[in-house]
């Protein structure tokens, strides 16, 4: 057994303290250092965080390891200061099969640098039509199911899909976007995509799917999470359902609290996502509701693509930005810096929620004796800019190239094992 000694930090942004972790668990917390151990770090003051979770990531293998693999997705999540992901289905072959499933789990323990969860998908090959075995899979390593990059559309499927989920015990996470409203559709609906000719997503393409199915989870039950909400209205959908005791939970991701569909005017694909950057007020009402809970977490949504995919005309564009790398540095830019939040806020919206809601026993722990070492540790005055080239991810499509933020992440541990290290500059 090795012991190391996590010396000088500030648990949540607080008071100093000394960690000793011994075999992966943190076994005391002190007021002075340590200085008998296998190892000593020194935190030098910096902010220590339950390790982050990402509830939605896109890692790409198997298919398109050409972008990101399990591999090079951890190492962006460690980095990142993630210490476990949920990886969508939309991969080539969908993981819609239990032995699917299973490979991305052991690759991703394999590897080690981060524990990546297997997302099952709710319609075989996402094509909308037949339910997966949604039974066998959650007897594996699946515990959230979702068709992420497409909606389950058809309500009698998804009134058997939330059937399912709920006699299985597993979250099921819809994309939300009624497809008939969005053909052809390639940025937000309004003012700044008609001036660019461009087609319009509705909010309205949203809105219908979140209260069909709020309404859908309110009658038949179980526990319903909603992908990156992106609108003013949803929030309100959301704000309805949990006034009601609806079992509801929802994410927004780091570009729909910073960016707006201002971004349109540089024309440039790499700022094409779905759901599409939507205008201010929706970002303020996102930001509102993560802060009084109606949107319980952060997800980021990561979705690598080529350049051959991001640097072509926006209607050509395929949608999705990198987001493991920078979305700490966002949060902490958008409400700490702000003075809108404290770090047990972004503990909370990053780590501790999605842990609860997909019932994780190991990661969202409290910073105590007796508590799994998963840690990440941040510097708040480390002034850095966000650079495509430089990432860990394979691909570079990163919509803050050249953007300079403070928060960064120093030092990533899982079970008590260092997954990422800051370079000292
Ligand atoms: O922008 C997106 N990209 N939204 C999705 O829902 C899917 C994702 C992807 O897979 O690239
Ligand atoms: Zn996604």
């Amino acid at each position: 057994m090795t012991t190391l000694a996590l010396n000088n930090v500030r648990p949540y942004g607080e008071d100093v303290a000394h960690l000793l972790i011994d075999d992966g668990v943190i076994v005391e917390v002190a007021n002075t250092p340590f200085d008998n151990a296998d190892e000593i770090v020194d935190g030098e003051g910096n902010v220590l965080l339950p390790g982050l979770v990402d509830m939605h990531v896109h890692l790409r293998e198997p298919g398109r390891e050409d972008t990101e693999t399990i591999a090079t997705g951890s190492d962006a999540a460690a980095k990142g200061g993630f210490t476990a992901v949920f990886t969508m289905a939309n991969t080539n072959p969908v993981i819609d099969q239990p032995f699917l499933a299973d490979a991305v789990w052991e690759k991703g323990q394999a590897y080690g640098k981060c524990d990546v969860y297997p997302v099952g998908s709710i319609t075989q090959g996402l094509a909308g039509k037949q339910l997966t075995e949604i039974g066998l899979m959650a007897r594996s390593h699946v515990r959230m199911f979702s068709d992420d990059g497409r909606c389950v559309n058809d309500p009698q499927l998804m009134r058997r899909a939330i059937e399912y989920a709920k006699a299985h015990d597993v979250i099921l996470a819809q994309h939300a976007e009624d497809h008939r409203m969005t053909e052809g559709a390639v940025a937000h609906e309004g003012e700044r995509a008609a001036r660019l000719g461009l087609r319009g997503w509705p909010r309205v393409a949203e809105e219908s799917i979140v209260a069909r199915d709020v309404i859908m989870t309110r009658d038949y039950g179980g526990r319903y999470h909603l992908c990156h909400a992106s609108t003013e209205g949803t929030v309100e959908l959301l704000r309805f359902a949990k006034a009601q005791g609806v079992d509801v939970t929802a994410e927004v991701t780091p570009h729909h609290l910073m960016l707006t569909d201002e971004k349109l005017a540089t024309y440039d694909g790499v700022f094409r996502v779905n759901p599409p950057l939507r205008e201010l007020r929706d970002a303020e009402a996102l930001k509102q509701a993560l802060l009084d809970g109606t949107v319980d977490v952060v997800a980021t949504d990561h979705a690598p693509h080529g350049s051959e995919d991001k640097c072509v005309e926006f209607e050509h564009a395929k949608p999705g930005m990198l987001g493991l790398e920078t979305s700490l540095a966002i949060v902490h830019r958008v409400f700490v810096e702000a003075g809108l939040a404290d770090w047990r806020f972004v503990a909370k919206v990053m780590s501790e929620r999605p842990a609860e809601i997909l019932r994780l026993a190991d990661q969202g722990r409290p910073i105590a004796e007796g508590e799994p070492a998963n840690l990440t540790l941040v510097n708040p005055d480390a002034a850095w800019t966000a650079n495509g080239k430089d990432m860990a991810s394979k691909a570079s499509n990163t919509p803050y190239e050249g953007t300079a933020f403070n928060a960064r992440v120093v030092g990533t541990w899982l079970r008590g094992t260092r997954t990422y290290s800051a370079k000292k500059a």
